[in-house]
């Protein structure tokens, strides 16, 4: 018998069939890769950067043909870190490939020579190096490249939140790395990342190496129709049901963020029972169970922004989304001290990725933040947010 899974997957690999649209990004994903391009991914946070990339790993002709890599380098600081993880990871990549590959692996990283060990056991090199093991990081980062270059199949790498490279400390990353990029001719690279400006300016703007060098593929949000069946027909396979204006009203409140639909509808099967009817009643109670389930994290969250950027955050908030945020009228409805104090703290928290601009218009990142800090401080009820 199937085991019976809650369909609204929030966290690791997603089956197929759990996997909701995504069908035209995949195939130009797909396409930008075996015809041989490399591809700039680009979305707001939690849309489904990482889920859409390892969908398509598993898909053909990816699956059967390129050896892929992925590494999410959102917490390196350096091109050290960078090169110690890229290493890690394709290190990890090919272990299921067997001995032959591992060797040639160690043998081409000259200069971590002798660092490798060996099981004694399975007489397979180990990755148990350390972060200090990489003392020249442009060389080992060189003969990582090499390696991807011999492999015996060709290779797909994705960097996932790419733009971190922006903030290592040394000079030139960003033309060092394309350098290899472009000289690689059996791998071709995604790079993935949400914050817009630093990726748009590294790749869109001519004055830097990256200008021109990849397609551009923009994940929007899931169709609402699209989503509104998923839901609906999943429900339905679990004996539940849902109407489609519910789920409808749940997406706008989220704006289609995918996490945020997810973690709601995974929380909301999880308390209807077999044979029942969704109301909206329910849902409300779904929402406050997700974000009872964060507060703490919220609260520390909140407690790490300096009260004077505060106003502006409880503010953009209670907008959902917030548009001439200096505007005389802003500052004024939303009792904020000047324009000039508003602009800072702006500045402040997209830099922090707190909110985001798009379309020149402010929203807080994470969802079930905004709504926590409305539940707090009672600036908007949920109910009529829903049916907003
Ligand atoms: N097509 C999809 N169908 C169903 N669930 C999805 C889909 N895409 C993503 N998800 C779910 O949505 C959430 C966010 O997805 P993912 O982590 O891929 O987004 P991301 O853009 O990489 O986010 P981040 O900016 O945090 O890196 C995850 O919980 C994932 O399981
Ligand atoms: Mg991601």
């Amino acid at each position: 018998m199937k085991k019976i899974i809650n369909p609204f997957i929030v966290s690791g690999k997603i089956e197929p069939e759990y996997f909701c649209d995504r069908v035209s990004e995949s195939a130009s994903l797909i396409k930008s890769l075996t015809n041989g391009n490399n591809l700039v991914l680009i979305s707001p946070r939690r849309m489904g950067k990482t889920g859409l990339i390892n969908y398509c790993y598993d898909k053909e002709p990816i699956f059967n043909n390129y050896h892929t890599i992925f590494i999410d380098i959102l917490h390196t600081t350096s091109l050290r870190e960078f090169t110690f993880l890229f290493g890690k990871s394709i290190f990890e990549a090919i272990l299921p490939f067997g001995q032959k590959m591992l060797t040639s692996f160690v043998h081409t990283l000259k200069s971590l020579s002798g660092k490798f060990s060996i099981d004694l056991v399975t007489n397979m090199p180990t990755f148990n190096l350390e972060l200090g093991d990489i003392t020249r990081p442009a060389m080992t980062l060189e003969e990582i490249f090499t390696y991807l270059e011999n492999a015996d199949k060709p290779c797909i790498v994705a960097f996932d939140e790419f733009q971190q490279i922006a903030n290592y400390p040394e000079k030139n990353i960003e033309a060092l790395l394309r350098t290899h990029v472009q000289q690689a001719s059996n791998t071709h690279f995604i790079f993935a990342g949400s914050e817009y400006h630093i990726m748009q300016k590294m790749f869109m703007s001519s004055a830097r190496p990256f200008y021109n060098s990849a397609d551009t593929l923009e994940l929007k949000a899931i169709d609402i129709d699209v989503y509104a069946r998923f839901v609906i027909d999943h429900m339905n396979r679990g004996k539940r049901t849902i109407s489609e204006e519910l789920v409808k009203e749940v997406y706008r409140l989220y704006s289609g963020n995918t996490y945020a639909m997810q973690k709601t509808f995974n929380e909301l099967y999880s308390i209807t029972r077999e044979g029942s009817d969704v109301t909206i009643d329910m849902v409300i109670t779904a929402i406050n169970n997700v974000i009872n389930s964060k507060e703490p994290m919220l609260r520390e969250q909140l407690s790490n922004i300096p009260d004077k950027h505060k106003p502006l955050l409880y503010a953009i908030a209670q907008e959902g989304e917030a548009e001439r945020i200096t505007s005389a009228k802003f500052v004024k409805d939303h009792k904020l001290a000047s324009a000039s104090a508003v602009q800072y703290a702006a500045a402040q928290l997209l830099t922090k990725g707190i909110i985001t601009k798009l379309a020149g218009k402010y929203s807080i990142n994470d969802p079930f933040f905004a709504l926590w800090i409305n539940r707090l401080y009672g600036s908007a009820n949920l109910l009529q947010q829903l049916k907003g």
